[in-house]
C-alpha cells in the first residue's frame, strides 16, 4: 500500500467555492427532510388525542440508544402523487433503515400512519419492496412498525399488481429463515391485513390496532351486514378468538418494548462495531470541496479515495494503462475492498482494466465500492475502432455477474452506459448512495439537445427540405425544452425520489456510510440460516 498524497489545497478559491456549492445543495436536501418531519409531527395533536405515539416516536423507543440508525430514501416519492416537493412531503408515507434492536442489527420499516393514515403510495411501495430486499439478502430481521390505511386508493393502478410482491417477499423471508416481527398500532386494513398475517412475530396494541380485510362501510355496501371495528379486527379478537397476533399490549410503549424483548429472544448473530483504528490521513470533512459540485470540473479520483480509506493507503493496479478509470485496493474501517473511481468519459482500455480487477476482486472475495463520477463510454471513431462496445460489455459482464459484495456512490455524473458499468441500482449493488451533486440521465442534457437538433435537421435536409431561420428557430427551441426536460430530471432529488439510489448522503459521512454498509454486507455471510419449504405459518 502506498501512502496517497493530496494536490487540493483547502484555501484555494476554487475548493472554497466547491465547498460552498456542495453545502449549499445539502442544506436543500435537509431542508426537505425536515418537511417530511413537519408533516408527519403536523398531526402531533391528533395522536395524542388517541393516546398514540407519533410514528418517529415509536422508532426511538425501538431502537438501541447511541447507535447509528443508516436512514434510506429520506425522500422517496418527493414531487410525485399526493407529495408536492414544496410543503408537503411525504418521504413515501415511510421510515425505513438499518439499525440496531437489543443489541442486534436489524432492518426497520415503519408506516408513517401520520402521513394520510400511512396509506401506501406507489414509492411507499418501493420502498416497503426495497426494505424487505435488503432484509433477505442482509439477513437481517425485519421489524414492521404497522399502521397504514392500505393502499392509497387514488393510485392503485399504479401500485396493486406490484404490491402483491410485498406479500410474496414476506413468505419468502420466512421461509428463508429472516424473522419478521409486526407491530400492529392502528388500522391495518386491507391489503395492509395481510402484513402481520404473513408476519412470523405479531404484536397488537389493545383497542387501538385493527385487522380486517373490510372496515365497516365496506362490509355494510358488500353484505349489508353492520359491524364496528371491533369485531371485525380487533387486537382482543385477534388475541383470542383468531389467533393472530401472539401479543397484546396495553399501549405503544408496551407494544414496542415486546418488539425489543423479540429481537433480544432471536439472539441473532451480533456484528462487531465499526472501530475507527487508522482514520485517513487527509479529514474525509475534506469530501465537500474536493470535487466540484459541477460533474463537468475534472479532479483527481485519488483525491476522494484518500479521504475515505484507512489512513490515506491504496495500492493502484495498472496506474499506468487507461488512467481514466483508477482502481486499487485499499482497507475501510479494517476490511480490504477493491475500489474502482472515475470522472468522465470511460475508455476502451478502462473498462478493460476495471475488468480485470472486478474479476480479481470476485477471485480473492474481496469486496467493491464504486465511486461513480462518469459521463458515459467515450464515443468517436478512434475508441470505436479500438473495441469500445466490447470492452464495455465485458466491463458490464463482469459488473452483473459477480457475487461479491457491491456498494455505489454515486458522487457526480452517472450518465449511459457507464452508470450501469460502475454498478448502478439495475446491477444490484447492496447499497447504494449519492451525494447532492449526483446526475443521473441516459446522457447529459446538453447533449440529448443537440442530437436531438441534428436528428431533426438531418430528417429535413434529406427530405429536400430548407433549414430557413424559423425551422432553425423552432428547433433550436424544441431542442431547448429536452434540455430543460433532462436536466430536471437528472437531477439528484428526482433520482432519489425515484429510488434509484438508497438515498442521498452528507459526502462528509461517506467513509462511516460505506464503513456501516460494508460491515452489514460482510456480516450477512457470516450469519447461518434455518431455510425451511414454506417458513413459519400460523
Ligand atoms: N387512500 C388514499 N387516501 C387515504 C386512504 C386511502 N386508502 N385512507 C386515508 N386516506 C387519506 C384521507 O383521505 C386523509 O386525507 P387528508 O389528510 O388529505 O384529509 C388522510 O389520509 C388521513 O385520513 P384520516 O381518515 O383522517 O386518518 P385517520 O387516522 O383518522 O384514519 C384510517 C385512518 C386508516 C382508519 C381511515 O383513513 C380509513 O379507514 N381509511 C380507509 C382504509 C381503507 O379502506 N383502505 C382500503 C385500501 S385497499
Amino acid at each position: 500500500m502506498t501512502p496517497l498524497s493530496s494536490q487540493v489545497s483547502t484555501h484555494s478559491p476554487a475548493f472554497q467555492q466547491a465547498r460552498a456549492a456542495s453545502l449549499a445543495a445539502l442544506d436543500e436536501v435537509r431542508h426537505l427532510e425536515a418537511l417530511v418531519r413537519a408533516e408527519s409531527e403536523g398531526n402531533r395533536p391528533k395522536f395524542e388525542s388517541r393516546q398514540q405515539l407519533l410514528p418517529r416516536d415509536r422508532l426511538s423507543i425501538l431502537l438501541d440508544r447511541g447507535r447509528p440508525f443508516l436512514e434510506l430514501s429520506t425522500l422517496a416519492g418527493l414531487g410525485m402523487h399526493d407529495d408536492d416537493g414544496v410543503r408537503r412531503l411525504q418521504g413515501g408515507g415511510a421510515i425505513s433503515g438499518v439499525g440496531w434492536v437489543s443489541g442486534a442489527r436489524v432492518m426497520v420499516f415503519a408506516h408513517d400512519a401520520a402521513i394520510k393514515g400511512g396509506a401506501v403510495s406507489p414509492m411507499g411501495l418501493k420502498k416497503l419492496l426495497r426494505a424487505q430486499e435488503i432484509a433477505l439478502k442482509q439477513r437481517l430481521p425485519l421489524v414492521m412498525l404497522a399502521e397504514s390505511a392500505g393502499a392509497n386508493l387514488k393510485y392503485q393502478s399504479e401500485l396493486f399488481v406490484e404490491g402483491g410482491l410485498a406479500f410474496a417477499q414476506q413468505a419468502r423471508l420466512s421461509a428463508a429463515g429472516v424473522p419478521q416481527i409486526t407491530v400492529v398500532y392502528g388500522s391495518s386494513t386491507a391489503g395492509g391485513a395481510y402484513l402481520p398475517g404473513l408476519s412470523d412475530y405479531v404484536v397488537m396494541v389493545k383497542g387501538k390496532a385493527r385487522v380486517f380485510l373490510a372496515g365497516p362501510p365496506l362490509v355494510q355496501a358488500a353484505t349489508g351486514e353492520r359491524s364496528t371495528d371491533e369485531e371485525l379486527g380487533g387486537a382482543e379478537l385477534h388475541a383470542h378468538e383468531t389467533g393472530l397476533n401472539e401479543f397484546l399490549a396495553e399501549d405503544d410503549r408496551e407494544a414496542t418494548l415486546i418488539a425489543r424483548d423479540l429481537v433480544a429472544s432471536l439472539q441473532w448473530p451480533q456484528p462487531p462495531s465499526l472501530h475507527e483504528a487508522r482514520p485517513p490521513h487527509f479529514s474525509p470533512d475534506e469530501l465537500c470541496g474536493v470535487a466540484s459540485p459541477d460533474y463537468r470540473q475534472p479532479y483527481d479520483p485519488r483525491e476522494l479515495i484518500a479521504r475515505l480509506v484507512d489512513g490515506s493507503n491504496f495500492l493502484e493496479f495498472k496506474a499506468r494503462y487507461g488512467d481514466d478509470m483508477v482502481v486499487g485496493w485499499a482497507e475501510l474501517y479494517g476490511q480490504r475492498v477493491g475500489l474502482l473511481a472515475n470522472h468522465g468519459p470511460i475508455f476502451p482500455e478502462g473498462a478493460q482494466k476495471a475488468a480485470q480487477f472486478i474479476e480479481l476482486c470476485e477471485q480473492a472475495h474481496t469486496p467493491l465500492i464504486f465511486l461513480q463520477n462518469t459521463t458515459g463510454f467515450m464515443v468517436g471513431r478512434e475508441v470505436e475502432r479500438a473495441g469500445s462496445v466490447r470492452s464495455g460489455a465485458r466491463m458490464i459482464k463482469a459488473v452483473a455477474t459477480c457475487t461479491v459484495p457491491k456498494l455505489t456512490l454515486l458522487v457526480g455524473g452517472a450518465f449511459g452506459a457507464g452508470h450501469y458499468a460502475m454498478c448502478g441500482r439495475a446491477y444490484d449493488p447492496d447499497f447504494i448512495f449519492a451525494w447532492p451533486s449526483n446526475r443521473l440521465a441516459v446522457m447529459g442534457g446538453q447533449q440529448a439537445g443537440e442530437v436531438f437538433r441534428i436528428i431533426h435537421t438531418d430528417k429535413l435536409t434529406s427530405r429536400g427540405g430548407t433549414l430557413t431561420p424559423e425551422v432553425e428557430t423552432e428547433l433550436r427551441a424544441m431542442s431547448q425544452g429536452l434540455i430543460t426536460q433532462i436536466e430536471r430530471e437528472s437531477h439528484a432529488l428526482f433520482a432519489t425520489a425515484r429510488l434509484w439510489d438508497d438515498g442521498i448522503i452528507d459526502p462528509r459521512d461517506s467513509r462511516r456510510a460505506l464503513g456501516e454498509a460494508l460491515s452489514i454486507c460482510l456480516h450477512a455471510r457470516q450469519i447461518p440460516l434455518n431455510p425451511t419449504r414454506f417458513g413459519v405459518t400460523r
